[in-house]
């Protein structure tokens, strides 16, 4: 596809990342970004780094000049949003949903466009991490192409189909809270045992670590009981450690994705209500 246009409704943490990310990786011309979003406001600095982008008062403006619309809002905000862009929408338009909760049939019903849902994670703030995808009926090869193009360029992209997004979320968009809840409790466990050590300290030692164990991972292929093997000698300190987390953390962790299944499940229910 050549140079489409994109737009993005909703300047958030998301939308913000996913435009500032495509951005940086020069993916598309700043002419070629159309914006609307809430509070304008919030774009300002993006304006003042990258000039030629355009941010327009309304919704269904940006969404009628586009080949590309994110949908970079919040489950609530889709009714507003689709009552307002609906009868603008095309049927050679693409439309890209990051929001989990709404179903893309649900929004083949709504829109005559093709559809596509995106998952991004936080990390690829620093393009990192996996964005997970998946398509409607409608998409066609060159539209996925482009897409995932697109998403390459900021991260790493697992396509997959919709049922299996809520397991692969927890994992990959809600996993970065997870992991940096962890790594918050491990900093004041620590500095509970030696009161006199401060927080930056203690964090500045941790973080570094955790990056070079996440990098032993991803670049030098070890995986994490490899790792685990490697530093925890039999009779050692470490396997004293190991042994705690081996009795207690598996209740833990299957208790963490019994509730956020759950709730994500509870969640689904309200946002069908939403759209009957
Ligand atoms: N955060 C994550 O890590 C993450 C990961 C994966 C998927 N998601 C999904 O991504 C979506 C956005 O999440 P987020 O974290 O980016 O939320 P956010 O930071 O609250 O961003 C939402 C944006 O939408 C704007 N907005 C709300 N109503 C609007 C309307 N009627 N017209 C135009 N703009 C409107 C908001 O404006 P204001 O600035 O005025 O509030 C805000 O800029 C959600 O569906 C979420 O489930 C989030």
């Amino acid at each position: 596809m050549n140079h489409p246009v994109l737009g993005f409704i909703g300047y958030g943490s998301m939308g913000s990342m996913l435009i500032n990310g495509f951005l940086a990786r020069d993916m598309v011309e700043e002419s070629n970004i159309l914006i609307s979003t809430r509070s304008p406001e919030k774009a300002a600095s993006l304006k003042e780094k990258h000039p030629g982008v355009i941010i327009l008062e309304s919704n269904r403006s940006v969404a009628e000049k586009v080949d590309i619309l994110f949908l970079c809002i919040k489950p609530v905000d889709f009714s507003e949003v689709l009552t307002a862009i609906t009868d603008v929408i095309r049927p050679n338009q693409h439309v890209i949903s990051i929001a989990g909760m709404v179903p893309i049939n649900t929004l083949e019903g709504r829109l005559k466009a093709k559809i596509s849902k995106v998952i991004p994670t936080v990390v690829s703030e620093v393009l990192e991490g996996v964005s997970l995808l998946c398509h409607g009926t409608r998409v066609t090869d060159e539209n996925k192409a482009y897409l995932k193009q697109l998403l390459m360029s900021i991260g790493t992209v697992c396509e997959t189909n919709e049922a299996m997004l809520p397991l692969y979320t927890e994992l990959t968009s809600c996993g970065p809270g997870f992991f940096a809840s962890f790594i918050e409790e491990f900093i004041l466990s620590a500095m509970r045992h030696d009161p006199s050590l401060t927080y930056e300290a203690v964090s500045g030692l941790v973080v570094q670590t955790l990056y070079g164990t996440g990098r032993l991972m991803a670049d030098r292929h070890f995986t994490p009981q490899s790792v685990v093997k490697r530093v925890a000698t039999k009779g050692g300190i470490t396997e004293e450690g190991v042994k705690v987390f081996e009795e207690k953390l598996p209740h833990v962790l299957d208790e963490l994705f019994d509730k956020t299944l759950q709730k994500r499940s509870l969640m689904a229910e309200k946002v069908d209500q939403m759209f009957k």
